[in-house]
């Protein structure tokens, strides 16, 4: 048993969460490392459906430590909600922790999300929850942290500098000032909840690293979202990519083990951006009816298109993917022909790797491969050998262009629905 960690290959949505539950049995410790309640992590067990968006799916497990790392932004009110629902739900969870550095979402970050959306001329499509504007206080060293957070004179006197500051920008958008009192008395509130939770878990993690735990790092986005390495400027304002495992926990990276990277047997893009294998047909809406492609978080209807295999590979290099995780792959079953996207052709030109300026990737037009498809009951097989042969021919292929081997796929939304091709590959 060493470290795991689990990372989006793509744009988001690739099912990290039913495939951190599933790879969560066993693993001492289940970390988020970055976002915040932008996420939706859904996992379907026993009957129940849970979604997350801030707690590791692994909460879960009642053995499993749950920790909210340094580098997320969490929104008390909404972590409150989700833990008392979860625990309503399961009965039983494991143990919450919380790491004094995550910075706290306040409702102002919330309205200057929507402010500043709208007046974008060319909008992201963010999901307001105030993420982007609580990683850009963190930036300017304004943000306020759990540990300030849950010490009551502490954090009176740093919001009510903070708020003076945020309520004239709020008016200069044309918001809402929010009055100190209401804020300071129900946030306090929730601090006092919350406070147990709370502790520099760090070095606990650290610990927990050093000495060889089972620990399963939890990515939230995917990579193509990263703030330096997605397609800027429709990003996320986190790191959802592997080194960003090591920022938002202080774990070095020569201590990361195994990384999987999670992509669907498709593509989704939620929110506006380059999606160059995007689908604005029948085939695009036949995809997302049959993969019930609706965000977790915002129920926004998610753009379909085929895999980019382009895509991928560029995401396994930056990533360090020691093994992929291909979900969704039931959802193919029934198309006569699949398609992936094997290079791009740009300005009449040949080339097999993503442009960085998002400009110039909406202009990319993709070449496809078609592949023979596959039909039949996937959710009952348990092995890759149970798996029709062209559903396998499509995975070799994708292992073959990415030069990354398959560990893992998920042919259905329930816990048992997964194959664990490549054990090896996981947990060392
Ligand atoms: P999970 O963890 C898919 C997208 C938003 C938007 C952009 C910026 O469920 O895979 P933000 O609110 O983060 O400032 O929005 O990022 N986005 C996601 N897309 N899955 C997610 O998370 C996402 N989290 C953010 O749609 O395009
Ligand atoms: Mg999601």
């Amino acid at each position: 048993m060493a470290t795991l960690v689990i990372v989006g290959a793509l744009w988001g949505d690739e099912a990290k969460g039913k495939l951190v539950d599933a790879l969560a049995e066993g693993a001492k410790w289940n970390i988020r490392f970055s976002g915040g309640n932008n996420a939706g992590h859904t996992v379907k067990t026993g009957g129940l459906t849970y979604r997350f968006h801030l707690i590791p799916s692994g909460i879960l497990h009642p053995d499993c430590i749950a920790v909210l790392g340094g580098g997320m932004v969490v929104c008390p009110k909404a972590l409150l909600e989700e833990y008392d629902e979860a625990l309503a739900q399961a009965g039983k969870l494991g143990t919450l922790k919380i790491s004094a550095s995550a910075h706290v979402v306040f409702p102002y970050h919330r309205q200057i999300d929507e402010l500043e959306e709208g007046l974008r001329s060319s909008k992201i499509g963010t999901t307001s929850r105030g993420i982007g504007p609580a990683y850009q206080d963190k930036a300017a060293r304004i943000g306020i942290r759990m540990g300030e957070f849950v010490d009551p004179q502490r954090f009176r006197e740093r919001i009510t500098d903070v708020l003076s500051f945020k309520n004239r920008l709020l008016e200069l958008l044309g918001g809402k000032p929010l009055d100190p009192d209401e804020l300071i008395t129900e946030y306090c509130e929730y601090a006092a909840r919350i406070a147990p939770f709370v502790s520099d878990v760090e070095h606990e993690v650290n610990d927990a690293v050093h000495r060889g735990d089972a620990v399963l790092f939890e990515g939230a986005q995917g990579a193509m979202l990263d703030l330096d390495q997605g397609n800027y400027p429709f990003v996320t304002s986190s790191h959802p990519i592997t080194a960003g495992a090591c920022i938002g926990t202080g774990m070095p990276p020569t201590k990361v083990d195994n990384v999987v990277g999670v992509c669907v047997a498709y593509a989704t893009r939620v929110g506006s951006g380059p999606f160059p294998t995007e689908l604005n047909d029948e085939t695009g809406e036949r995809i997302r009816i049959a993969g019930n492609e609706f965000g977790t978080t915002t129920g926004r209807a998610r753009r379909c298109g085929w895999l980019d295999l382009v895509a991928l590979r560029q995401s396994c290099r930056m990533n360090g993917f020691t093994s992929l995780a291909v979900t969704r792959l039931d959802v193919l079953s029934g198309f006569k022909d699949i398609k992936v996207c094997v290079a791009y052709e740009l300005d009449g030109r040949r080339i097999d790797w993503m442009p960085s300026d998002a400009s110039v990737l909406e202009r990319v037009k993709p070449v496809y491969e078609t592949l023979p498809g596959w039909s039949g009951d996937l959710p009952s097989c348990r092995a890759l050998a149970d798996l029709p042969e062209t559903a396998q021919s499509f995975l070799k292929r994708v292992e073959q262009f990415t030069g990354t081997p398959v560990s893992l796929v998920s042919i259905g939304a329930n816990r048992e629905e997964t194959i664990f091709a490549r054990p090896e590959l996981l947990w060392r």
